[in-house]
């Protein structure tokens, strides 16, 4: 792994994943809107936008074109019950979670297969199960689980693997940017576990793709 694009490196897992890879020396590429602390290219995006994917896309092509994985980390929560949730917050979460990373591959998707490069998706938990109040971040996300069983099928002749990798609650400040409730995350796994682990997928030898993985959180 020499270069990885990365979506959502400016906090929570994206950055502990980001700062793994400085130390590794893996050069990232971050798309987020605020920069990352670590060293790093940042394109400045906002992924609610489609001119500003599109922008990174240009900018993707004309400075980075040679990537070894492009990672789909940057994400937004909802909780909100059936009954008041509204169209805003479901397109809020749909554009982040799940249009981003289809546009943006999608735009990528030659360059993908001419890299040979790997593509990581981060659902969730909420993508395998109901939780009350979770049925907007929830569907963002089990949607998100088709789309790499999709890629997989369209890259199944190429050498690029999906990883769709679904970690359970972990220390970030995620949820309180987004509910006013207070969680108690003493029990959350720490992000950069999960970072660790992440980068150790993208690391096995070509022959081996690791599909699906879902990572339970244990008190
Ligand atoms: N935290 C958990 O317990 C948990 C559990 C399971 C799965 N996940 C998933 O793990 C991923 C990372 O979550 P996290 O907890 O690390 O979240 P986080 O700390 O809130 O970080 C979210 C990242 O997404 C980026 N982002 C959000 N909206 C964006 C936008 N409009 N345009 C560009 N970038 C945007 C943020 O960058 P800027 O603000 O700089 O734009 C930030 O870098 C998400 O996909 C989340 O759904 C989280």
């Amino acid at each position: 792994m020499r270069k990885i694009i990365l979506t959502g490196g400016s906090d929570g897992l994206g950055q502990a994943f980001g700062e793994i890879c400085a130390q590794e020396k893996i050069d990232v590429v971050c798309l987020s809107r605020q920069a990352p602390q670590y060293a790093a290219h940042h394109i400045q995006t906002n992924l609610l936008r489609e001119d500003s994917i599109l922008q990174a896309v240009d900018q993707i092509k004309a400075h980075h074109a040679c990537f070894d994985a492009l990672i789909h980390c940057a994400g937004v929560y909802s909780a909100q019950s059936p009954s008041t949730l509204s169209y805003s917050e479901v397109e809020r979460v749909m554009k982040v979670n799940l249009i981003a990373p289809l546009l943006l591959t999608g735009q990528l998707f030659d360059l993908i297969k001419e890299n040979g490069a790997d593509i990581l998706n981060v659902g969730s938990t909420v993508g395998t199960k109901a939780y009350e109040d979770q049925c907007a971040y929830g569907a963002s996300k089990w949607a998100l689980r088709g789309v790499s069983q999709n890629w997989q099928l369209e890259l199944k002749k190429t050498k690029c693997r999906v990883i769709q990798f679904n970690p359970g609650g972990f220390k970030s400040d995620l949820v309180k940017k987004y509910d006013s409730q207070n969680v108690d995350l003493s029990a959350y796994m720490d992000p950069q576990d999960l970072a660790r682990f992440m980068l150790h997928i993208l690391q096995l030898p070509k022959s081996m793709e690791i599909s699906e993985v879902l990572i339970n959180r244990k008190d």
